[in-house]
């Protein structure tokens, strides 16, 4: 069995007390989210009425996500804590890596030759230390997690942006960065700040072309892409009972794109059903003999206003099915204003591909309302004017669907399926013909951004539901809306497309031949972690030298950062994103979005050895190299955007000992502190303006490190003057301990050995 009774059983044990305690402290009812978080708390017990918004405050998650593109660096790191197993159920997907072109069958076996030695390394990793391992073509990771693992009630992180997904069966889920994963892992808590929260109550019941999609799309319309951030939206009400499981999932899934940091759903009679048919009777029951504390309290829910720090209501009788975009997730309208609006903006009309799948819309459902439209198209004589293109959330659903003929109606229309993987979701889309052309897609995915499907910055993509991506490519007509348009047949009469049908679980129950799953070693100590030394992706990390108890003296500066310095510029994406898993070749992106204040140039800086401008990376490489530490100064915000550790591994690793700034990104502080670095703010930010690009400095008192005692730092300017500069920190004792040890991994293995 895939997933861990015992600990849901723990879990639903400690719960009950846990939310009266809660109640009690917190002096009224409560919202789901708050039953969770308050029942995952890192201390058993607490007395402190956390303010949502502003503590930050320590969980303990129950179970960990990876997929292969973040999995890489967070598992390389997990290697270095000194653990023989994981402290939480956790598993690897490999999904991200898998090319979309020619088909399942030819793309699968072309993906393995290709990341062949990536798959290799996470499968014996996961193997040593006990995590399941899903293979390349078993799925996309939420759907997966979705179908085995997501229980109501239940808390958990993923290293990927759409692991919130899994609030469609009731759980806190939470997107988070490889360093966040390695801590619950090797059994440490995991720092979060107590989440607002957002009430979306839906009233009505959907009809006809409406689709669970349509809520998110809405509800992003209304918030826009940053209308969510730092909240939990609890989607409640009426209307929140005649969604499916996987309904409730694609609403949460796209969570992410107004920037929520979770999304979640109470326990209900559809949880219940898709628990059931998904093999897992036993947790259903163990949830149903604790429901009320699965879902908010009725107060709550009778006064949303009263408890939620935002409240929306959605009436699904009268919700509009929505397209969204280009280019944004967040640009809604409604499929009756979608003519008008396309023609006003110009965009292109003509649809030439409709893609369905993702983690978003994968489901047997999904697929199912889709395949009714694509039966249509045969049944009235219709051809279809755009490309199909299909990706299986899982193979559990894709062999379901094969076996209940949903797959052979897509191919009937000439559509490719592709692998169970993300695909064209994530650039991994070799599309025939792409050039820079200026055209139009529509998908059932839930990004949209610029390049983001096929790589070409002119192809406008149009997030919408299953069964709109099948009308729409059907009829190649971004303006098409099957509500009130016909369409011409071979026989030249004019026919309407009828709305979509569906199951929302299989009749005859999911099938699966292999689903894809490999359990890890009982014992894994003698598992052998393939990495070849030549390898150009992977590197095995060696861990950071540790403090040597002195000041650090005599350092460069590498670069003053001007303005907005985010992860992007410092560690970017796009190409270097095959180098995560490597962490020398990787740094060869450090810093090089980042724009110097001398000159205002990026990947320019002075090479205070040669006195000549070079790249940023060779300059600390050299520097490195000399043995000569380095300093990296910046402005407001430094760090912001992703939680990628990437950004304060690679400084490390090119030696620079020390961050200096203006302020930090929360997130991107606390992993410069994780990896060993000093990550320092000026106590006057005017002291900026004192830094040279030539300036050699020393600190005076890092050897009296404490808690809430500023730095002094002194910088000695190439005509011989110096500025003495305060910096603030932020360290606590522990943190301080990471400093000294090299790294918090070097800690936690120097205790585990102890
Ligand atoms: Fe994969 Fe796209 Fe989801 S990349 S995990 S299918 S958002």
């Amino acid at each position: 069995m895939a997933f861990d009774i015992d600990m849901i059983k723990a879990v639903y044990n400690r719960m009950p007390a846990r939310v009266e305690a809660a109640r009690k402290l917190l002096g009224k009812p409560l919202t789901l989210s708050e039953k969770i978080l308050y029942s995952h708390l890192w201390e058993e017990s607490t007395n402190e009425a956390f303010v949502r918004g502003k503590s930050y405050v320590d969980f303990a998650p129950d179970r960990v996500a990876m997929q292969d593109a973040t999995a890489q660096m967070a598992l390389l790191q997990f290697m270095q804590a000194g653990k023989d197993k994981v402290a939480v159920p956790s598993t690897t997907h490999c999904d991200h890596l898998i090319l979309a072109k020619q088909g399942a069958d030819k793309d699968l076996k072309s993906s393995l030759t290709a990341s062949g030695e990536v798959f290799n390394f996470l499968e014996s990793v996961s193997n040593k230390y006990g995590i399941g391992f899903w293979k390349p073509g078993a799925g996309i990771i939420h759907q997966v997690v979705l179908e085995n693992y997501a229980f109501p009630g239940g808390m958990m992180i993923g290293t990927d942006s759409h692991t919130v997904n899994a609030g469609g069966l009731g759980m806190v889920a939470i997107g988070v960065g490889g360093a966040d994963a390695v801590d619950v892992m090797a059994g440490m808590p995991w720092e979060l700040k107590f989440p607002k929260l957002i009430g979306v109550k839906l009233t009505g019941k959907m009809n006809g072309w409406t689709a669970a999609k349509d809520v998110i799309l809405k509800v992003a319309g209304i918030l826009t892409v940053k209308g969510g951030t730092g909240a939990i939206v609890e989607y409640f009400g009426p209307g929140a009972l005649s969604l499916s499981g996987t309904g409730k999932g694609t609403i949460c899934n796209m969570g992410a794109e107004i920037g929520a940091t979770t999304s979640t759903f109470g326990y209900d009679d559809a949880m219940e059903r898709y628990l059931r048919t998904t093999d897992r009777a036993d947790i259903a029951d163990l949830a149903n003999e604790i429901r009320p504390h699965l879902t908010g309290d009725p107060e709550v829910y009778a006064n949303p206003e009263q408890y939620f720090d935002q409240v929306i209501e959605i009436d699904l009788s009268t919700l509009e099915p929505h397209v969204n975009g280009p280019f944004t997730p967040d640009r809604a309208t409604p499929v009756s204003k979608m003519r008008a609006e396309a023609e006003a903006n110009g965009w292109p009309m003509d649809v030439e591909w409709g893609l369905i799948g993702s983690c978003t819309n994968s489901s047997y459902e999904d697929l199912s309302r889709a395949a009714s439209i694509a039966q249509q198209a045969v049944d009235k004589g219709l051809t279809t004017k755009a490309d199909f293109g299909i990706n299986p959330g899982s193979e559990q659903v894709r062999f379901t669907a094969e076996r209940d003929g949903l797959l052979q109606i897509f191919e009937d229309l000439d559509a490719t399926i592709f692998t169970n993987a993300c695909g064209p979701c994530i650039g991994q889309w070799e599309r025939a013909g792409n050039n820079e052309r200026v055209n139009t897609i529509v998908h059932s995915f839930n990004r949209n951004f610029s390049k983001r499907a096929d790589g070409n910055p002119n192809t406008h993509a149009f997030v919408t539901s299953p069964e709109m991506v099948a009308a729409i490519a059907i009829s190649g007509n971004l303006g098409f809306n099957p509500i009130t348009d016909t369409l011409t047949n071979d026989k030249g009469e004019e026919v309407k497309l009828d709305p979509p049908v569906g199951d929302e679980l299989p009749d005859k129950g999911f099938d699966v031949e292999e689903n894809g799953y490999q359990a890890p070693a009982e014992d894994g100590s003698n598992v052998q972690v393939i990495v070849s030394p030549d390898s150009k992706r992977l590197q095995l990390l060696e861990p950071f030298d540790p403090w040597d108890g002195k000041n650090i003296t005599g350092a460069k500066l590498l670069i003053k950062a001007f303005g907005k310095c985010t992860t992007d510029h410092i560690s970017m994406a796009g190409p270097w994103l095959r180098f995560r898993g490597h962490l020398d070749n990787i740094s060869d992106n450090c810093l090089i979005g980042a724009v110097n204040a001398f000159g205002q140039a990026t990947n320019k800086v002075k090479n205070q050895i040669t006195g000549e401008y070079g790249p940023v990376p060779a300059t600390a490489r050299q520097y490195k190299a000399e043995g000569i530490p380095s300093i990296v100064v910046g402005d407001h915000n430094y760090g912001e955007g992703s939680s990628r550790e990437h950004a304060a591994m690679e400084p490390r690793f090119l030696g620079v000992k020390a961050v200096l700034v203006k302020s930090f990104a929360r997130i991107h502080e606390t992993n410069l502190k994780k990896q060993g670095m000093l990550g320092l703010t000026f106590a006057d930010e005017s002291d900026y303006d004192k830094i040279q690009e030539d300036d050699t400095i020393n600190f005076l008192d890092l050897v009296d490190f404490a808690p809430g005692k500023p730095l002094t730092i002194e910088f000695i300017h190439a005509d011989g003057s110096k500025d003495i500069v305060l910096a603030n920190h932020t360290y606590n004792e522990a943190q301080i301990g990471w400093f000294k040890a090299g790294s918090a991994l070097n800690l936690i293995k120097q205790e585990a050995n102890q």
